[in-house]
Formats: C-alpha cells, structure tokens, sequence
C-alpha cells in the first residue's frame, strides 16, 4: 500500500459552501456575508465560498476573476471541459472573500444518473418533482467533483469543506464515501422536521424525544430531503448547529448530538459617539414619518410625535415567526390604549414576502395626494416668498406698511390650495396591506387581522401596516432599505414559536433598537444566558416555554403596553442601553467558534499530524484547550436500530462514548440529565 499523503494542517484551505453564497434569501445570507470579514482576516487568500450561480442577481454582486491558485485554476479548467459552467472571483462585500458559484442548470442533464448513484450510495430517495431537492442533488454532485479535482491536485495543504444547511450539504457524504481527503463541518440552521411541525399544530416542545421521525417525514412528504439533511450530519467530520435548542432539537431529530454550538454574531460597526446612532433614528423616523403621512391621507388624526413605530420582519412563517401571537396581543394592546385612554398611537409593521400581484392603487394613490399637496405648499410657500420680497423691496423704510397674510395668499392660490386638500377626502379606511395579495381571502395574516378586526380605524389606538415584500429603497412606498427602516422604528416585535437563532432581533440590538424575542429563539436563549436582566437592557424576552399561549399573548401584550408608557427621555436611554450590547454580538468575538470547529475537524481527520511527533510544535492557542480526544472519521453504518438512509459514516456512538460532543445539553424540564455533559467548545 502507498504511503497516505501527508498534509500541512498549519495553514489549511477553507471553502465555506452554502446555497445563500451571494444569493440572499434569509438569515443564512447573513451569517455568511457579515462573518466574511473575520475569516479574510484568518485565512486570507486560503478562503474561497461556494454557492449556486443566479444569473440575476451575480453581476450585481461577484466581479469575475482568473483564479491565482493553479490547483483551482486546473480543477475547474478539467470541470469546463464536462460542461459545467461556473463563475469565479470576488463577491463584493466588505473583506471581498474568493468565491465560487456553480450554474446547477449546466449540469441537469446529469440529473438521473446522480439521482441513481444517491440511491445505490447512501439508499437516499429522491422523487421525480421536487426542484428543490434536484437543485441540491446537481449542486452537491458539483461540489464533490470540484472537491475532488481540488484535493488530487493539491497535496500538500489540508483542506476543510465547512458546509450550511442541508441545501449544501448533500456533498459531505459524497466526500465521505469517494474518501475525498477534506475534512467535514456541518452547520445546520434549523432542522426541516423542527420547521414543519412547528408550523403546524404540534406541541413541538414537550414531545420532540417522541417524535417517529421516519414516518413524521414521510408525512410531509419531505423524506427524501430529511434523508440528506440526517446524511449530512451524520457524515461530518464535525456537526454544528446555531443555538443550544437547535442542538437540542438536532440531538432528538436528526440523532446525532452536535459537537458544538456556532452563535451568529453580526459585523458590529462602532460609532465614534452615542449620539450618532440616536441622530440615524431620528432620521429614518422622518422618512417612516413621510410614509404614514401619505398612507393615512384623509385619516391622519394622530399626533406623529406621539406615535409608536413597532415592527416584525422575516420570511412569511406565520405561526413559527409568531406573527399569530403579535396580532393577538396587538388587538389586546389597542384594548388597554383605549381604555387608558392614552394620547399615543402605536403604527405595526409586518414585513414579511408573500405572493403579491402589485402595489394597491390605494397605496400608490395615497403617496401621490400627499406628494402633490407638498409640492403645491411649495409652490405656494415660494410665491408668498417672492410677493413678501416685493412688497418689502417697495416700502420707503418708514414704519406701519407690514403686510397682512391676505396680501399674498392670492386667490388662485387658495383654489388650487382647496383642490388639493379636496383630493384627500377619501371613503375608504387606510389600507392594512400595500400591495394586491394573490390569495387575499385565505391569507392566514389577513385573515387574522380580520378576526381580531384592526381595520385602522379613527378610534383604534393601534394602526396596521402588512408589507408582504422585503424593504428596498428604490420601492415607490415606504422606500427604505431594512436597515434604515429598524433604525427609524421604536420597537421590533419577534414572538417566534420556532426560530433557531432569529437574525432580526440581534440586528436590532446592534442598532440600538430594543426588541421582544421569545425564550423558544436561539438569539433569545443566548441573551437569557448572558445577561442578568436582559429586559432591563431593552432586550425582552418573553417566556414561550413554561406558560400558556394564553398567558404569553399576555405577557406580549404587557411589554408593549409598557413601552408605549414610557417617555421620550426612557426611550432614549433604553435605546443607548441596548446598543451597548452590540459587543456580545461580534463576530470578533464569536467567530473564534468557528475557528474551534475548524480546528475540531481537522483533528479528527488527521489525529496523527497533532498528536504525533511534531506535536509540540503546534499552539492553536486559547481557543482549543477544552477540546477532547480526537475520534477518527471512519465511516460506518448504524447497525442497531432504524437507521435512515444517510446514516453513514456517523461518529454519534462514539461521541456519546468518548463524549466528544461540546454542547451542553439544552435546559429542558424534562431533561435536566443532560445537562451534566461536558463540551469541548
Ligand atoms: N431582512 C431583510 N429585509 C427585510 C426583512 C428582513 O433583508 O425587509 C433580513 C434580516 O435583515 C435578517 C433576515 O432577513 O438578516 C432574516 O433572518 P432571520 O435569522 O431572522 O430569519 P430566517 O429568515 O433565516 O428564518
Ligand atoms: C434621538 C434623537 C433625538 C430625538 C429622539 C426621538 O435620540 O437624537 O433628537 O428627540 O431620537 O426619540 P423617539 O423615541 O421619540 O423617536
Ligand atoms: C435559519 C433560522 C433562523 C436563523 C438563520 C441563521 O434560517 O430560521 O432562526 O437566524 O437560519 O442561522
């Protein structure tokens, strides 16, 4: 037998490869992009991201470029040859990382065969309609094959293929069973059982060591894809997830116990003074100002200095991201307002894509009074201006000649004055959604609204806004890019049933705006475990766990109830309070997880190069001295009980052996045991 190649672990490659990878569609987009520039500044020139190539949305965001790397260069130059069609070159972000995106569609017609050898490989189904599931399968045979070009090449370095979500991850049990030399790292965001039964009515919680899981699947129709995203974890050299109840969750659904847990941290941008970021607020208010103004034409009875912006935001999962729970409390929270009989007005927000046909004429025409009635003012404002002038430039300088407003408010002035607020009169009340929805009748968020009936009427104290699109500042409404939207806001409401970490919480933390999160959201776990009193800090949590729904729609509707108590001066310094959080949050701070993983994988994929003879040669400084033995990646199958196909290769037995695995276990009524466990990192 030949000698194993020896590879240098010291400054190994990294390819991060994920299907958000210039190509956004949620939260995972976000930890990609914003965690690119602590891993530039780690691995440099070593670092190259890989994802699926959109033909709409990659000239906007990757400059092609030749690869410097000669193995890369060849590698992909042998992939050319077979047709595939590939860009490389830099995404153009801030740390401007490598990347590479392959055109799944260049190798469809490659499709049956790989479906085949899935199937004869790891026993892993795959139906003939489901596109999702054929994009994964063409996009991690790509990813193997150019893994495996790469490392036949490249000799002479280690390389770890760190891989997100089980859209990405189908490649990791190829490597396994070709016996490509990379090392694994697979980070899920969620679970698909956890997303599917959570969305439907399960008691998810207390039931998830008793769920079947095969037959769950099977269900949901989702089998096959819970086939890939069990072989993913199942494969890596090191499985991650993103908070300590996903891990919980992963333990119990996917059945192999993370070896780590991997927060999502933001790329935190200091300001030199605490006012800066309270003048940003101020400044994007006036525009959500300007906003209202033109949407509540005709019903702008409120007094906008008295007036609330709260806010949810995320992909349209109503009963997962809690917008169920926000509509509810709402409808309560204008109860209490009423009879309090308070001056303030709350305006929510619900932003969240859903299929639309257009904006509403309502909508549009709305902007459009408002903004000719401004330009009108305008006019006016400047001939009054000029007639002012002339009528001052002609008096002698003698006292008693100052004008009355009669002299310049012509009358034309005061018809074309009337026109415009005539214009306003409107029959109708302000629209709740901004755009045509394409199933308006069975809309569950509509439907909702309807049920607790917050039509934006005069007397309502709470008004709603459903904006079923993501925010983009070239949009003819509320045209705002997200960001300058949650500064502009007062509050973000996020009451999730099911949220792995939950991105727009953290994002308002580090804006300095306070949010409610639940106790069911990884983000709101970590804030729980960090912070004594994280709602002293504008950082709610409200418990999701231990109550009834009833009792935390109550809770809800309380919080919100009390910060529409608070002063203007209270707000200020809450918001000044919840910015100071911002450094928790860091991925200064919180890549150094990922470093222990990487550093984890290539442990267990070359025990001998950190524990043989040059052993003492290598510091891998303070972030891995908790780690435990490594455990040689031998592939196996589970031989006991129901293994689902994809089961290969798992390191779960031995890790509960050698208790390899980092998290701590969640804290779960019922499972205090587990807590007892140690974890490396
Ligand atoms: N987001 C956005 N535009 C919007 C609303 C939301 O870009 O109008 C982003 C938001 O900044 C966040 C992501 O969508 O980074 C949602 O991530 P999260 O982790 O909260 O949820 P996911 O969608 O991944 O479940
Ligand atoms: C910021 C600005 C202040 C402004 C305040 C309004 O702090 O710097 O000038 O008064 O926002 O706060 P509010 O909570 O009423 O939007
Ligand atoms: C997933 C989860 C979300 C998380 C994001 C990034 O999409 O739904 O909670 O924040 O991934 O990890």
């Amino acid at each position: 037998m030949s000698e194993p190649i020896k590879r240098d672990i010291r400054n190994p490659i990294l390819f991060e490869c994920a299907w958000e990878v210039a190509n956004k569609v949620g939260g995972i987009y976000t930890v990609i992009k914003t965690k690119v520039p602590v891993t530039v500044s780690e691995f440099g020139d070593r670092y190259c991201l890989i994802g699926p190539l959109s033909y709409k949305t990659a000239p906007m965001e990757v400059e092609a470029e030749e690869p410097s790397d000669p193995d890369l260069a060849a590698s992909l130059d042998a992939m050319r040859a077979k047709g595939v069609k590939c860009l490389y070159g830099r995404w153009l972000i801030e740390g401007a990382p490598h990347v590479l995106l392959f055109d799944t569609g260049s190798q469809y017609s490659r499709l049956d065969e790989w479906k085949g050898d899935l199937w004869n490989l790891a026993g892993i189904p795959t139906p003939p309609n489901d596109h999702e599931t054929n994009e994964t399968v063409v996009f991690g045979y790509l990813v193997a094959w150019f893994l495996g070009e790469y490392v036949a090449r490249q000799l002479h370095t280690a390389v770890i293929a760190h891989f997100h979500e089980w859209q990405a991850g189908l490649a990791i049990p190829l490597c396994r069973k070709r016996h490509i030399d990379v090392t694994t790292v697979f980070t899920t965001h969620a679970t698909l059982l956890g997303r599917y039964l959570c969305a439907g009515s399960v008691d998810f919680y207390n039931n998830l060591q008793y769920f079947d899981v095969d037959h769950e699947a099977g269900k949901r129709g989702i089998y096959h894809r819970y086939c890939i995203e069990r072989s993913s974890a199942h494969c890596a050299d090191v499985f991650t997830t993103v908070s300590h109840i996903t891990a919980y969750e992963s333990e119990h659904l996917l059945k192999r116990k993370p070896d780590g847990v991997l927060p999502n941290g933001l790329n935190v941008v200091k300001f030199q003074a605490m006012h800066e970021f309270q003048n940003l607020h101020q400044t994007a208010k006036q525009k959500i100002h300007d906003f209202i103004r033109g949407h509540f034409y005709g019903h702008y009875d409120f007094d906008l200095d008295n007036t609330l912006y709260m806010f949810t935001a995320g992909r349209y999962e109503y009963r997962n991201k809690g917008v169920d729970m926000f509509i509810e409390s709402l409808a309560r929270l204008n109860y209490r307002l009423q009879k309090a009989n308070s001056k303030m007005t709350v305006v929510a927000f619900i932003i969240m894509p859903a299929a639309t046909s257009s904006y509403t004429i309502e909508a549009l025409k709305g902007q459009a009074v408002t903004k000719q009635l401004r330009d009108t003012v305008t006019e006016i404002q400047n001939r009054i201006g000029m007639r002012l002038f002339e009528h001052a430039m002609r008096s002698n300088g003698e006292h008693g000649i100052m004008p009355t407003p009669d002299d310049f408010l012509s009358e034309e002035d005061k018809v074309l004055l009337k026109r415009r607020i005539f214009a306003l009169k409107r029959n109708s009340l302000p629209p709740i959604t901004t755009h045509n929805m394409v199933d308006d009748a069975n809309d569950p968020i509509l439907n909702q609204i309807r049920r607790v009936q917050l039509f934006n009427h005069s007397h309502d104290r709470v008004k709603i806004i459903f904006h079923p699109d993501f925010l983009n500042s070239n949009n003819p409404i509320l045209g705002l890019d997200y960001e300058e939207f949650v500064r502009g806001c007062h509050l973000g409401v996020f009451p999730s049933y099911y949220e792995p970490w939950g991105y727009t919480p953290a994002e308002c933390t580090v804006m300095g705006i306070p949010s409610i999160t639940t106790n069911l959201s990884g983000f709101g776990c970590f804030m729980q475990d960090l912070i004594e009193r994280p709602e002293d800090e504008g950082c709610y949590i409200i418990d999701r766990r231990m109550q009834s729904v009833e009792d935390s729609v109550n809770s809800l509707t309380t919080c919100m109830f009390q910060f529409c108590n608070k002063t203007k001066r209270q707000r200020i310094n809450q918001r000044n309070r919840v910015e100071r959080l911002s450094p928790l949050l860091d991925w200064k701070n919180l890549g150094m997880e990922y470093s222990k993983a990487r550093q984890l994988a290539l442990r267990r994929a070359y025990p001998d190069a950190f524990y043989g003879n040059d052993e003492e040669e290598f510091d891998f400084g303070a972030g891995i001295d908790r780690m435990m033995p490594s455990v040689p990646p031998s592939p196996r199958f589970r031989m006991s009980g129901m293994a689902t196909p994809g089961d290969i290769g798992t390191l779960t037995e031995e890790m509960e052996r050698l208790k390899t695995s980092d998290y701590r276990g969640f804290n779960w009524p019922s499972q205090q045991e587990d807590e007892e466990e140690g974890y490396p990192f």
